[in-house]
Order: structure tokens, then sequence, then C-alpha cells
């Protein structure tokens, strides 16, 4: 039976992989920052799929420290981690560059770039003692340049965490270590996300421009979670993109949006 560990899997679409993850047989561990949310989510999890087994570990991916025990904790659990997921972000307050304190900043950057940068370094050392195993890393808005006021900090992580994971793939490639890396594009998700800032910290309030955006192009996690994890479970090469929405679903979405009206926000604020 194979493993796999998420970051940042108590809700979202970490939670909805860990679904996907556990009815494809395999043995998941879920991490995120409070032991009471992973324990609902374990609940969940167990109470719906029977295959498989859940572990659950605290990991603060700010904390080498704590990435170092989720990596001994789920050897001791299960042996080996076949594939893991850094899926742990916030996003950043509707705010322009310079409205930012430097602490806000420091957090985007500490969970989003810095999380998975540490993360993979700690794993990448862990999976090459294999010679086997997989890791990917979630793209997200700035990942391919686009800018929007409100969206910097965070979108300058995701640039860099799109250079990293091909500089990731290519140093692996080039020594032959037998891991693989990849990339993760989720498009748009009606996740707390999109309407918290910081984790919890800060409610961000969606303009009625951006809703509409988010009506036409966005999806719940749990059918985003199904495409990514079956195209994970199948894939072998180095240095892949599975992205969700790509630029001719987008398009679509926007050619036929008149036909298929959505409202994902009528019972959410
Ligand atoms: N929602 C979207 O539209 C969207 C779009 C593109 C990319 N993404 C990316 O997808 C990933 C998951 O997003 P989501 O929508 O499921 O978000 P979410 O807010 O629902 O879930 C994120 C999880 O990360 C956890 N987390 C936050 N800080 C952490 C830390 N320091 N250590 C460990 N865990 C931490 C949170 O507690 C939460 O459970 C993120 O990397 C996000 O940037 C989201």
């Amino acid at each position: 039976m194979k493993t796999v560990v998420i970051t940042g899997s108590a809700r979202g679409l970490g939670l909805e992989m860990a679904k996907v993850f556990k009815q494809n047989k395999f043995n998941v561990v879920l991490s995120d920052l409070s032991i009471e949310k992973l324990n609902e989510a374990k609940e969940q999890l167990d109470k719906s799929i029977q295959f498989g087994q859940t572990e659950v570990c605290i990991c603060d991916v700010t904390k080498a420290s704590d990435i170092k025990t989720l990596i001994s904790y789920t050897k001791q659990k299960f042996n080996k981690i076949d594939i893991w997921i850094n899926n742990a972000g916030v996003n950043q307050p509707e705010k322009a560059i310079w409205e930012l304190s430097e602490n806000e900043i420091n957090s985007v950057i500490d969970v989003d770039l810095k999380g998975t940068v540490i993360a993979s370094k700690l794993i990448m050392e862990e999976m090459i003692k294999n010679k086997s195993g997989a890791i990917y890393n979630i793209e997200g808005y700035g990942s391919n340049d686009a800018m929007m006021l409100g969206l910097s900090i965070y979108g300058t992580s995701k640039r860099a965490i799109t250079y990293f994971t091909e500089a990731l793939a290519k140093e692996s490639e080039e020594r032959k270590t037998g891991v693989i890396v990849g990339k993760l594009s989720p498009g748009i998700m009606i996740t707390d996300f999109i309407t918290t800032a910081l984790g919890n910290k800060e409610k961000i309030n969606l303009s009625e421009k951006t809703k509409k955006v988010y009506n036409i192009l966005g999806d719940y996690p749990d059918v985003v979670a199904n495409f990514l994890v079956n195209k994970i479970i199948s894939n072998t090469k180095n240095n892949v993109k599975i992205e969700w929405l790509t630029n001719k679903k987008a398009a679509w979405r926007f050619m036929t949006a008149a036909f298929n009206k959505r409202d994902f926000f009528k019972n959410r604020d």
C-alpha cells in the first residue's frame, strides 16, 4: 500500500485530495496547524471511505522541525513516503504592497514560498535514500505572471514556486535521484481561502466583479482534487504540470457562461 503526505490538509483542496487518495487505497497522512481540525478531518475521511489508513500529524510548514517530525512520524507509521504534496498556503490581505505590514508580507512568503522550499529540501533528502518518490507543489495566481492589485505578494510567492519546482525537477534529473517533481495548477476553487487572508485572520470582501469571474471559472475543490489526484497516481514523468483550468477550458467557460449560470456565493457570506 502506498503512502501520501499532504500539508495543509485539514480542509479545502488538501482534504479533498486526501479523500481521493484514500478511495484509491493509499494510506494518507493529514497535516495542518490544529489537532482539533485534523481529528475532525480524519473522522470525516474514515467514516466515508473504508480503504487505506489515515494518520494525523501537526505540522506548521514555517518550522523545519515540524516538517522533520512529519517525515519521521510517517516513516514510523508506514515505513516509506511515496508522494508528498506541498499544499499548505495562505492568501494575503487585499492591499497594495506598501500598505501591507512587514509581518503580513513575511507571513505570506514564509508559508507559501519558504514552507514549500524547505519541505521540498527535507523530503527530497529522504526520498533520495529510497531512490524513488514524487513531490508536487501547488501553483496559483501569479504563476503565469498575471498581476492584480491586492495579490502581489501571494503572486510573487506562487511565481517563485513555479521556478523553484522546475529547478528542483531539473536538479533531480541531473543527479539521477529517481525522484520525480511536478506542479499542480488547480485554477480557482471555492474554498475558505478566497474569502480569508493569512489563514483565517482577516476577511476578504470579494467585489461583485470578482464573484462574477469566480462563478464562471471557479469549481468546488472536490472536483479539482478528483482530476489532480487521478493524474498524480498515473504519472511517472518528471517535471510535469498537471493543470485543471487550461486556457482552452477558461475560454469555453466564458463562451458558455450565459447558458451555464452558477452562483457559488448565494449561501456563503
Ligand atoms: N482556492 C483557490 O482558488 C486556489 C487557487 C490556486 C491555488 N490555490 C492553492 O491551493 C492550496 C490549497 O488552497 P485551499 O483553497 O484549499 O486553501 P484553504 O485555506 O482551504 O486550505 C489551506 C490549508 O493550509 C493550512 N495552513 C495555513 N498555514 C499553514 C502552515 N503554516 N502550516 C501548515 N498548514 C497551514 C490551513 O490551516 C488550511 O487548512 C494553497 O497552496 C493555495 O495557494 C488555491
